[in-house]
């Protein structure tokens, strides 16, 4: 008996130490990255490898079974961790552990300015990506705001580049560090959902390299994104999943991407581009449904037996193949294969607070007269809350981002919570339809009488809340179709002119992720612009109505007055929404601030505006010297005071403006900004470093970034419409 267990012993032991000699490089965690994928890639058949780069399901794609090397799972983003979906439909899959913290919409987290804010989302969000075993987040989004009737724009981070890389920056890291890739979208010129799947953007050189692609290069060449999202639009005559210009030769030629091209679902519409574009992963092609039973199975996809077929037949080089192939290794060997890959929590109270903080910072206060808020509790006896936004969920709707929640907090709970059942009295005011993906459908309700109703209640009573905005139906704030006009939808201006006519003593809370035109902007007394503010929409709303919280969020795109006042509408349908077929940027550079300060036309609102319960003096600014090269860094500095009574932050931004230049510039283009937490009467002096490489322009004759030497004015202010301090410097 015992000769037999050592036997068995000696055999298991051998076999042990064969498995150990014979463990290739790919398991050996030990091994660089790139060595164990080499390694796998050497393993590998031509049918494995082509395998990896498509998707089997509506948004898994393949491992190597045979390897154990995993699948990829995807999922949205960019808010919070999507619900799982069937395997070949977009319908929910009714899993009961999958509701997960809505975090704030991106135009919020871009309005607290506050890059060290956007460092905590990513981390929280990749947290909750990784506890449901995600590897890739479908987010975050970084196309500018161009026009206010994008239905994306509340996904992305407003109008200026310099302030989207600032904050596309540490989410990115923060979802990484989790061992879960970001993957930022939609590569590129998805500036509306207009014509999404087809329009041929053009516009000039320099406006794509200074506007348009400067968040995506931060992504790659600073937060060293993992992978990148093309777009559905075409540019130059090319689809963007597919576009040799923007994935060769920029990204991974230029910019020295190593990561991932996936394509947007359903964005690729050729196999010999695929192959050659720069495409590697091709996901949804066919959306409605597919196995082997469907029409078009996942082995139909262009990258699927079409690519294998050609390859095999030597159409494609097989050097193709490998660069795809081994991009997805790497992603997987970063994410799922990684052993130092930490673990992740879902709905923690953490998270929570996050969400919290983030929604909290980012409520801008666009007027305060009178100091109107806040409105601490014991003020009023009875307040009145007007407004569907109040109560609708806000998270549900507009397209890919919707989420299934743990719970969301609405402004009505948050306001109850925080004045008491007995002080507050709520009436609907206006009604939207349910959130329908594709279409709209108007409520039953009759508007005439939710306005009466809504009268009667804030008449008698001694303050009104009207909450308002837009929603995540179709043709508002939500993927697949732009907003048809800049004014508030359901009869909400109506609305607020009935309520003034009951009671003077009526503000206005916006929540959307567009600027809407504000016919009643003169007769309220205060306003204030709150976004999709997620899970804690209501506490952080309360809190910031209330004075626990004293707003510092700033606007991350400017407000128009009316439409034609903002340069894409300017110059009509060529430029905006094209004319079905193509659509040519001609405002050019002179996006969001930089066409309304050049051109001298005034916003309601300016980009970067925001109040504060506080009040704050800034300067003098000074820089270490007046004369420099152009290759030296500035080094500026300011103090700024908190002459108020209350604790507080405000956002001190620094414009560059170049006077004299053989092209045409901006007025003024962000180029720094900090903010600046101030106890009362506190004065913090602030130091910040800015690159003088930074103050270039893009050079269409030399293809290059260039900077002419002679005098540039440094503006430093609290918004681009108030700039309280200037210096004159010179560069060599
Ligand atoms: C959207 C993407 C999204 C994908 C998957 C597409 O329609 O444009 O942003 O990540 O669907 O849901």
């Amino acid at each position: 008996m015992k000769s037999i267990f050592l036997a068995v012993a000696a055999i298991g032991a051998s076999l042990l130490v064969t498995a150990q000699q014979k463990q290739p490089i790919y398991l050996d965690l030990s091994k660089p990255i790139e060595e164990r994928v080499e390694n796998a890639l050497s393993l590998m058949a031509a049918e494995e490898k082509v395998s990896l780069c498509y998707a089997q399901s509506k948004f898994s794609s393949k491992g190597v079974p045979r390897l154990g090397i995993p699948e990829v799972w995807t999922d949205d983003g960019p808010h919070g961790i999507r619900e799982e979906v069937l395997w070949d439909e977009w319908g929910g899959a009714n899993w009961t552990n999958d509701s997960c913290t809505a975090f704030p919409a991106l135009t919020c987290l871009s309005a607290t300015f506050n890059p060290k804010l956007s460092l905590l989302y990513g981390t929280s969000i990749g947290e909750e990506a990784r506890y449901r075993n995600k590897t890739v987040l479908l987010g975050p989004g970084v196309n500018i705001y161009r026009t206010p009737l994008n239905g994306r724009n509340f996904e992305y981070l407003g109008e200026d580049p310099y302030l989207s890389s600032r904050m596309v920056v540490p989410y990115i890291q923060g979802v990484q560090s989790i061992g879960v890739a970001a993957c930022v979208k939609h590569f590129a010129l998805n500036n509306q959902e207009a014509w999404r799947g087809h329009i041929n953007v053009d516009l000039s050189d320099r406006a794509l390299n200074e506007i348009y692609l400067p968040a995506f290069k931060a992504a790659v060449q600073e937060a060293k994104v993992w992978s990148i999202m093309g777009a559905y639009n075409q540019f130059r005559g090319r689809h963007c999943c597919h576009n040799d210009l923007l994935l060769n030769k920029i990204l991974k030629g230029d910019w020295k991407f190593d990561g991932v091209v996936i394509s947007d679902w359903g964005g690729v519409h050729d196999t010999d581009q695929a192959v050659n574009n720069g495409l590697d992963l091709e996901m949804g092609t066919y959306t409605d449904g597919l196995t082997t039973k469907g029409k078009f199975p996942y082995s139909d996809y262009y990258l699927a037996n079409p690519f294998l077929k050609g390859i095999k037949e030597g159409k494609y080089d097989i050097t193709l193949l490998d660069d795809k192939s081994r991009r997805i290794l790497r992603l997987i060997f970063r994410t799922t294969m990684s052993p130092n890959r930490p673990f992740g929590r879902f709905v923690s109270p953490q998270h929570s607070e996050a969400a919290l903080r983030i929604a909290q910072e980012g409520i801008v206060l666009l007027k305060n007269e009178q100091q109107f808020f806040p409105v601490p509790a014991g003020q009023y006896k009875k307040i009145a809350v007007i407004g569907e936004n109040a109560t609708r969920s806000l998270v549900i709707g507009g397209g890919s981002s919707s989420l299934k929640v743990a719970y969301e907090q609405s402004p009505l709970e948050g306001l109850t919570a925080k004045y008491g059942k007995d002080h507050i009295v709520y009436s609907l005011g206006y009604a939207s339809g349910p959130a329908v993906y594709g279409r709209e459908e108007p409520s039953k309700l009759n508007a005439d009488s939710l306005i009466a109703a809504a009268m009667d209640v804030a008449k008698h009573a001694d303050i009104v809340f009207f909450i308002g905005g837009l929603n995540k139906n179709h043709f508002q704030d939500c993927e697949g179709g732009d907003r048809q006009s800049l004014s508030l939808p359901f009869g909400q201006d109506k609305l607020i002119d009935a309520l003034l006519k009951v009671n003077k003593n009526t503000a206005v809370v916006l929540l959307s992720g567009n600027a809407v035109s504000m016919p009643w902007v003169n007769k309220v007394p205060a306003i204030i612009q709150g976004w999709y503010l997620g899970a804690e929409a209501g506490n952080a709303l309360a809190d910031v109505i209330s004075g626990e919280v004293n707003p510092s969020g700033k606007l991350p795109f400017s407000f128009p007055k009316k439409l034609e006042d903002n340069a894409a509408h300017f110059y009509g349908k060529i430029s905006y929404p094209g004319d079905s077929v193509n659509q040519y940027y001609k405002e050019d550079i002179l996006v969001g601030y930089r066409w309304f300060d050049t051109k001298k036309i005034a916003p309601q609102f300016s980009f970067g505006f925001g109040l504060s319960y506080t009040s704050f003096d800034l300067g003098p600014l000074s820089t270490d010297r007046l004369t420099y090269s152009k290759d030296d860094v500035i080094r500026v500095k300011f103090t700024l005071k908190n002459t108020g009574s209350r604790y507080g932050a405000e956002v001190a931004q620094l414009y560059v403006n170049d006077p004299i230049c053989t092209v045409p510039r901006p007025v003024k283009e962000l180029k720094a900004f900090e903010k600046v937490f101030l106890q009362p009467g506190e004065t913090k002096t602030v130091e910040l470093d800015v690159k003088v490489a930074d103050f270039a322009f893009y050079d269409e004759g030399k293809k290059d970034w260039n900077i002419e030497a002679g005098d540039f004015m440094l503006q430093m202010g609290n918004s681009s419409g108030n700039i309280s301090q200037k210096i004159k410097i010179v560069v060599k």
